[in-house]
């Protein structure tokens, strides 16, 4: 007899009811066309999770205005109403095969390194980001210096995001998640050191929230209370694998409750670049996405090396998160729980199908060159 994983077991998520508790993390694939729009291969791309046995399919970050909002080339968007139409065709692979759909509204701020719409960039101070653009997302070299943003720019920002949460929900899209982690613009914003704003924005943790918490607010306040509107949060970034929110779990439950009082249905903890025992561990045995599930009572993912299935096991059975969300693991197997299920073992993640750049086509060529290798 086979004991089932927790994972495998069913789940509601707000007013959502998911076949389990595995969810595809949010990963960027830098494969839209020029201008944004979703393409046929990535319908193929996102359908394969969902047929692959996945409760829940959460997209890569898709930017949400014709202004700084845009990250990478080739990234989607859901910034127009052509973008929300071909994403359509996502939803309708998605829930053909009986799995849920959220998108991710993603603001680069300062850590975008490729904006057709335009060639500065934009964020809560005038900070040198640290570290260097990421060449897997087409990017190389230093980033450069944001502008600050006035309080124009920031109300166009989160008119951005509420405007494009109503073109997810008429795309067909179950929720939508705000990436409010990994160094992009609402974590550029709760982050100490990137943010050194002297008005209502900067200073206390309850400050360099407000923003994140308003962008929650203002899509809630667009797509009324039934619509599923997610929270994603990380200490760490994609340019900074150490930080730590400077107070802790004290910093932790003014977030947390922030957001689930602007109207969030679930949170979800990253850990960009570390693995969840890592990032999540505070005093004790609390954990960071432990203690956001009783700060707010709210569903809570857990992210980041949930491919190990014994410890996404003992993160849900110890009551440290609700569901799991599982991005390299993903990549390499589609059909994750159907293995779990069947007791098939899993494939490794192989960094070399993310080369030259994170792209679905390089990862098809990939696939090829291993499957040749095999026979
Ligand atoms: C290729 C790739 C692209 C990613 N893009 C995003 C993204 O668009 N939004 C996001 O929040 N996280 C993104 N991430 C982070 C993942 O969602 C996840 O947090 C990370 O891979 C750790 O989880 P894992 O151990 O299951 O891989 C990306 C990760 C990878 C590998």
């Amino acid at each position: 007899m086979t004991i089932e994983h927790p994972a495998s077991l069913p789940v509601r998520l707000g007013g959502l009811d998911l076949a389990n508790r595995f969810a595809v993390a949010p990963m960027t694939r830098v494969s839209a066309a020029p201008d944004g729009t979703p393409t046929a291969e990535m319908a193929d791309y996102y359908a394969a999770y969902a047929e692959g046995g996945f409760g829940l399919v959460i997209t890569e970050g898709t930017y949400t205005d014709t202004v700084y909002s845009q990250g990478y080339l080739n990234q989607p968007g859901i910034a127009s109403d052509v973008h929300a139409g071909a994403w359509r065709a996502v939803t309708e692979r998605v829930h053909a095969a009986g799995s849920r759909a959220v998108l991710q509204l993603m603001h680069a701020g300062a850590l975008s390194q490729g904006n057709r719409h335009r060639d500065d960039t934009a964020g809560p101070s005038e900070v040198p980001p640290l570290g260097e653009k990421m060449p897997e997302y087409g990017g190389h070299g230093p980033w450069p210096t944001p502008r600050a943003m006035t309080q124009d720019d920031i109300d166009v920002a989160v008119r951005g995001f509420a405007d494009s949460a109503v073109r997810a929900l008429d795309a067909g899209f179950d929720g939508v998640e705000v990436h409010g982690a990994n160094g992009y613009l609402l974590d550029q914003f709760l982050t100490a050191y990137t943010n050194t704003r002297d008005d209502s924005y900067g200073g206390p943790v309850a400050n360099r929230v407000r923003l994140a918490a308003e962008v929650v607010a203002a899509i809630r306040a667009e797509v009324g209370p039934e619509f599923c509107v997610g929270v994603r949060l990380s200490q760490t970034k994609v340019n900074d694998f150490v930080y730590r929110w400077p107070g802790g779990a004290y910093d932790a439950r003014i977030i947390f409750t922030a957001l689930a009082e602007a109207g969030a249905t679930y949170l979800h903890i990253a850990s960009e670049g570390r693995d969840w025992i890592e990032t999540a561990r505070l005093d004790g045995d609390t954990t960071i996405t432990g203690l956001a599930r009783l700060a707010t009572g709210l569903p809570v993912i857990a992210n980041g090396g949930m491919h190990e299935l014994s410890q996404a096991a003992q993160v849900l059975r110890d009551g440290h998160a609700d569901l799991v969300s599982i991005g390299r693991g993903a990549l390499a197997n589609s059909d994750l729980p159907r293995r779990v299920t069947g007791d098939r073992p899993l494939e490794a993640f192989d960094h070399m199908m993310l080369q030259p750049m994170a792209t679905l086509a390089n990862a098809a060529q990939w696939r090829q060159a291993s499957a040749r290798v095999a026979v």
